[in-house]
């Protein structure tokens, strides 16, 4: 009896709140604490049982970070949950809240499905339009679908299929479970993290289960050339990118889809990879790229990059065309001719000899 008379107390009171959120293992999940942030305070997250503090510093004003877990302060005063990477581990109960102030109750389930909690790298030309998929368990058909992106100290939403905005657009396929994203013209600003997934509201709370995080990186073309060498000959390739010159260069064939990257990974010293010989040259932000011995395979378009920062490179597109060496074809024909001149003349010799 007496518990219970606690327990509607702490109800009415209100000074304990408790709920459930859901979430996929490899995703995400973001929730509003419907709280008040309080700048310059003992804002903490721990963890049941026993208790054990995740975060409880007030080492920045509007956010706290510790590995996947993240508290921080939205746009309009609250204090949000941030929890990445789920690991069924994670599932528990947690207490968050503000020192002296207030603290809410939360009960993570974690669960497993293959419809949720991947992770994608998406590679686009700035200017083109960037497009990926959201998939969502089919639990969530008439929910609303939701998109954020992570900033450096929160995360904000950016567009959802109830709050329209002009950049991203959502288009929800509810017989396929999945929402797809477009962003037409993209800038490299537009480079980083996109959380996906769909929108709970409950009685007194809501959050976002995150089912998808998309990597988008933004790919400026800064120029392109032409070369041409000869089968059996030499060239170098050099790839300007003043502007970055101690970034990370590297060159890649276009041709086979980018699939084999070389950096350099050393400074002003030739390595060989392959092939090939690269020299990365910081003082004039060159790199170099010396084809030993050209052959008709080595033909076709390469980009030459630079990673400008983790979410935006900047490429020059070379193409390379490979021609069969002319001058090593006129000598082959004259010695072909010079062999038949010597035959024939042997064999006149000879029949001359013969006559005798
Ligand atoms: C958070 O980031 C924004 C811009 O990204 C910046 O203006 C603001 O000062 C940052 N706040 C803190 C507390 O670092
Ligand atoms: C979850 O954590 C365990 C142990 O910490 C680890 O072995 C496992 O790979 C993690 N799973 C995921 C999906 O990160
Ligand atoms: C791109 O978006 C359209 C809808 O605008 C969609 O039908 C298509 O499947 C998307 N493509 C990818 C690769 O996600
Ligand atoms: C350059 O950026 C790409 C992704 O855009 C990344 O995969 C690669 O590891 C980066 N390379 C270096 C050397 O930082």
């Amino acid at each position: 009896m007496k518990i219970f008379i606690i327990f509607t107390f702490y109800l009415i009171s209100g000074s304990v709140r408790c709920f459930d959120v859901t979430g996929y293992s490899g995703g995400s999940v973001l929730v509003n604490s419907w709280k008040l942030w309080c700048n310059y305070c003992f804002n903490y997250m721990a963890k049941h049982d026993p208790w054990t503090n995740i975060i409880n510093d007030m080492k920045h004003n509007q956010w706290s970070k510790e590995g996947r877990f993240t508290l921080y302060r939205d746009k309009y005063g609250n204090l949000m949950i941030f929890i990445k990477e789920l690991n069924t581990t994670d599932a528990g109960r947690y207490r968050i809240g503000v020192h002296g102030r207030w603290f809410i109750e939360m009960t993570l389930n974690v669960k497993q499905d293959s419809c949720c909690g991947v992770s994608k790298r998406v590679m686009v030309n700035s200017g083109e339009t960037a497009n990926f998929s959201c998939e969502y368990s089919q639990d969530y058909k008439n929910d609303e679908k939701i998109i954020y992106k992570e900033g450096r100290n929160s995360t904000e939403m950016i567009s959802s299929t109830w709050v329209k905005k002009e950049k991203f657009s959502i288009s929800d396929d509810r017989y396929k479970n999945l929402f797809s994203v477009t962003s037409a013209a993209v800038t490299p600003d537009d480079g980083g993290v996109y959380l996906c997934g769909v929108q709970v509201y409950r009685h007194s709370y809501s959050y976002s289960v995150i089912t998808t995080t998309a990597h988008l990186h933004i790919m400026n073309k800064v120029g392109s050339y032409r070369v041409t060498g000869y089968s059996g000959g030499q060239i170098i390739i050099k790839c300007e990118h003043p502007q970055y010159k101690t970034n990370p260069k590297y060159i890649c064939k276009e041709s086979d889809g980018c699939s084999e990257r070389k950096y350099p990974g050393v400074e002003n010293k030739w390595m060989e990879d392959g092939d090939v010989s690269l020299y990365d040259d910081t003082r004039g932000g060159v790199l170099m790229v010396f084809f030993r011995d050209l052959n008709a395979g080595d033909a076709g378009t390469y980009r030459c990059g630079v990673n400008v920062s983790q979410y935006m490179e900047s490429f020059t597109e070379v193409t390379l065309d490979v021609k069969e060496d002319f001058s090593m074809n006129i000598i082959i024909y004259v010695c072909v001719l010079l062999l038949i001149k010597t035959l024939t003349l042997m064999f006149n010799v000879g029949q001359i000899k013969r006559q005798r």
